[in-house]
C-alpha cells in the first residue's frame, strides 16, 4: 500500500507540473509535495505502525523518492526564466533587494567628538552649560561692564524675565570656577546664538569651543603652546600661528588668533582674501576681575582662555562654503560626510 503511493508520487508530480506555470503555482507544487505538511511527509508519517523489515525497506524507497522529487524541483529550476515570473504577482522575486540606508553623525558632532578626544589626551574636562542664561554669568561676571555695545538689545536673544540665550560658552568658564576652583583645565562645546541676520559666513545659531586653563604661572606660552598641540591634531598637519593684539573684556592682554590659511599656505587665495592667514579665535589671559567672580585668588593664580566657532572650524577642514549648510539638515549636504 504504501509502497504504491510512494511510487505513484513521482508520476503524480509530473502530472500537476506544467512547463511555463507561474512561479506561485511552481512555489505551491512543490510545496504539496515536499513541504512539512506535504504528500511525501505525510506518507513518512504512517512508517512507524509498519514492522521492522517493511519499514527499512519503505524508508529506503522513501528517501529515494524524495531524492527524485527534489532532483525534478531543481531541474526545473534550472531552467526557469523570467517568462514564469507571474507578472500580476505582486511580489517580483527578481528584484533586487532594497538597500537600507544608514546614517551617520552629523559633521559638527563627528569634529566636536574629536576635539573633546584630544582635550582629554591634553588633561582637559569637557563641561558644559545653560543656553539659557543669566545677565550675570554672560555678561558682569566676564567683566562685561553694563553699557557695553554687546548687551544692547540688537545683538543678544533677551526673554521677557531678563535672561537671555548665551551669546558666546564665555559664561561657562565662570561656573566651571566656582565649582572646581583653581587649577582647572577644562573645554566647553555649546550653541551659541546672536540676534543678527544671517549670510555666508553668519549664522543667529552656531557653535563655539571654549577652552580655559588656569594654575600657577600660566603665560601666553602655554596659550600658544597648547594651541598649536590642538591645532595640528586636528587639521592633522602642522599649523601656523600668529597672534594680534585684540579686545575682549575678560581677557587682557588679548588676542585674536590667526592661522597660516590651510589652502594656500600662507600664499594667498579666495579662501583668506589673498591675506595668507584666516582668523581663527579670540583669546588671551584671563582677567583678574574674572578670576575673582569665579572665587579664584588672582594673586595666586593666573589663567589664559580662548573660544573659537567650530563652525569656521569644519568649514576650513571640509571646504565648505556656506556656514547654513551646516544647520540646514538637508540630507543631500549632509550624505557627503
Ligand atoms: N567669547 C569670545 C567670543 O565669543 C571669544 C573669547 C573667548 C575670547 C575666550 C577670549 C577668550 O568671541
Amino acid at each position: 500500500m504504501l509502497k504504491d503511493k510512494l511510487l505513484q508520487l513521482i508520476n503524480k508530480v509530473k502530472d500537476d507540473f506544467q512547463p511555463g506555470m507561474s512561479a506561485e503555482d511552481f512555489w505551491t507544487l512543490e510545496k504539496k509535495y515536499l513541504g512539512r505538511k506535504g504528500e511525501l511527509a505525510k506518507i513518512m508519517k504512517n512508517l512507524k505502525e509498519l514492522a521492522t523489515e517493511e519499514k527499512k525497506e519503505i524508508g529506503l524507497l522513501a528517501n529515494n523518492v524524495k531524492n527524485e522529487l527534489e532532483s525534478f524541483f531543481s531541474e526545473q529550476k534550472k531552467t526557469w526564466s523570467d517568462d514564469n515570473v507571474d507578472e500580476s504577482s505582486e511580489v517580483d522575486l527578481t528584484l533586487p533587494g532594497e538597500k537600507t540606508q544608514q546614517g551617520h553623525l552629523h559633521p559638527i558632532t563627528k569634529v566636536q567628538q574629536e576635539l573633546e578626544d584630544i582635550f582629554i589626551s591634553l588633561g582637559f574636562i569637557v563641561e558644559d552649560g545653560p543656553e539659557l542664561e543669566s545677565e550675570y554669568y554672560n555678561f558682569d561676571a566676564l567683566n562685561i561692564p553694563f553699557y557695553h555695545p554687546a548687551r544692547d538689545i540688537q545683538d543678544t536673544f533677551f526673554t521677557e524675565e531678563g535672561n537671555l540665550l548665551r551669546t558666546h560658552t564665555s559664561p561657562i568658564q565662570i561656573r566651571a570656577m566656582e565649582k572646581y576652583g583653581a587649577p582647572l583645565k577644562l573645554i566647553a562645546p555649546g550653541v551659541v546664538y546672536r540676534y543678527e541676520a544671517s549670510d555666508a559666513s553668519h549664522n543667529s545659531a552656531f557653535h563655539q569651543i571654549e577652552g580655559l586653563m588656569i594654575d600657577k604661572e600660566i603665560s601666553i606660552a602655554n596659550l600658544i603652546a597648547i594651541s598649536k598641540e590642538f591645532l595640528s591634531l586636528i587639521f592633522k598637519k602642522e599649523v601656523e600661528i600668529r597672534l594680534r593684539p585684540g579686545f575682549f573684556p575678560f581677557v587682557e592682554p588679548g588676542f585674536e588668533m590667526d592661522l597660516k590659511c590651510l589652502l594656500c599656505n600662507g600664499k594667498g587665495c579666495s579662501a583668506c582674501k589673498q591675506s595668507g592667514y584666516i582668523e581663527f579665535m579670540g583669546c588671551g589671559l584671563v582677567h583678574p576681575n574674572v578670576l575673582k567672580a569665579g572665587g579664584i585668588d588672582p594673586k595666586e593664580y593666573s589663567g589664559f582662555a580662548f573660544g573659537f566657532g567650530l563652525d569656521r572650524l569644519i568649514m576650513m577642514r571640509y571646504g565648505i562654503e556656506d556656514i547654513r549648510h551646516l544647520l540646514s539638515g538637508d540630507i543631500r549636504f549632509l550624505k557627503q560626510f
